[in-house]
């Protein structure tokens, strides 16, 4: 029988919210939706592709702040899966300024003990992106200091069903039984599965929903939506989410020691 007052959750899900920064709650793993760069863009009369510009420099500041602010592991949402649908031209830009910004900060990333992984389904199509994915994440793998994960052609929807088609593989083969299919063998096939539990999830932009975007992870995740465009996302954006997140009382299902 459930023992109330007992928090649900995964055990790893519950330990996971972090310790004291200046007083207040810190995340361990922070996933961001960066949207909003093709309105910034109109708003200021630029063409789309201004705005993912601008918005590669906003990437910058947030390595940079969440490294200062002592976050373990940050995750972003560069391309989607739905993403293909968009013009050919801007998925074009899109690919360019991937690739620009490997070349000119990987560098650095490495420099300050950044470790860069890439989830989702990469660019099969394009095998310099695909040696230059690879290869950020070969430099990248000794490092101890920022977890960055890129998710690049990513859907969790797709995440998902990779996931379970390798279970089914396994069940097939007699390497497992249907029952031995629990959540915690499928959190450990996710792209993610190496990651802290994910404990805030922050979109730009005012729209309110995940877009495929880390779909089981978020289960027990915060959400904190602001409403701001990506490409003027800074550090005092970033603090207010976080602040925000410090007043969110999680409770994974259970209730407050006081009962209340
Ligand atoms: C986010 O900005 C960047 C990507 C999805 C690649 P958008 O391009 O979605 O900007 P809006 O939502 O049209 O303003
Ligand atoms: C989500 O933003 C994808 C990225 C930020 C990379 P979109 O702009 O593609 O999402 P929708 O279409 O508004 O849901
Ligand atoms: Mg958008």
């Amino acid at each position: 029988m459930a023992k109330i007052g007992v928090p649900g959750g995964t055990p790893s899900e519950r330990e996971s919210p972090a310790v004291s920064v200046a007083g207040s709650a810190v995340p361990r793993h922070v996933a961001i939706i960066m949207d909003g760069n093709g309105r910034w863009a109109k708003a200021h009369g630029l063409p789309r592709f201004e705005g993912h510009r601008r918005g590669v420099e906003a990437v910058r500041r947030t390595v940079s702040a969440a490294r200062d602010l002592g976050i373990e592991a940050v995750t972003i949402y560069s391309f989607s899966s739905e993403n293909w649908s968009r013009p050919l031209a801007e998925v074009s830009e899109l690919m360019g300024l991937l690739k620009r910004f490997i070349r000119s900060d990987l560098r650095d990333l490495h420099a300050n003990n950044v470790r860069v992984r890439i989830i989702g389904e990469g660019h099969p199509g394009d095998s310099e992106i695909e040696t230059m994915l690879r290869e950020t994440e070969v430099i990248t793998r000794g490092n101890t200091g920022l977890r960055l994960t890129v998710a690049f052609n990513y859907g969790s929807r797709n995440e998902i069903a990779r996931a379970v088609q390798g279970l089914a593989r396994d069940v097939a083969q007699g390497r497992l039984t249907p029952d031995d299919i629990t959540p915690e063998r499928i959190a450990e096939r996710l792209d993610t599965a190496e990651l802290p539990p994910l404990d805030l999830v922050i979109r730009t932009s005012g729209e309110q929903r995940l877009s495929n975007f880390l779909l089981w992870q978020a289960a027990y995740a915060e959400l904190v939506f602001l409403p701001v465009h990506w490409p003027d996302f800074d550090r005092a954006w970033f603090e207010k989410a976080l602040s925000e997140y410090s007043r969110r009382e999680r409770r994974f299902g259970g209730i407050e020691p006081d009962g209340c």
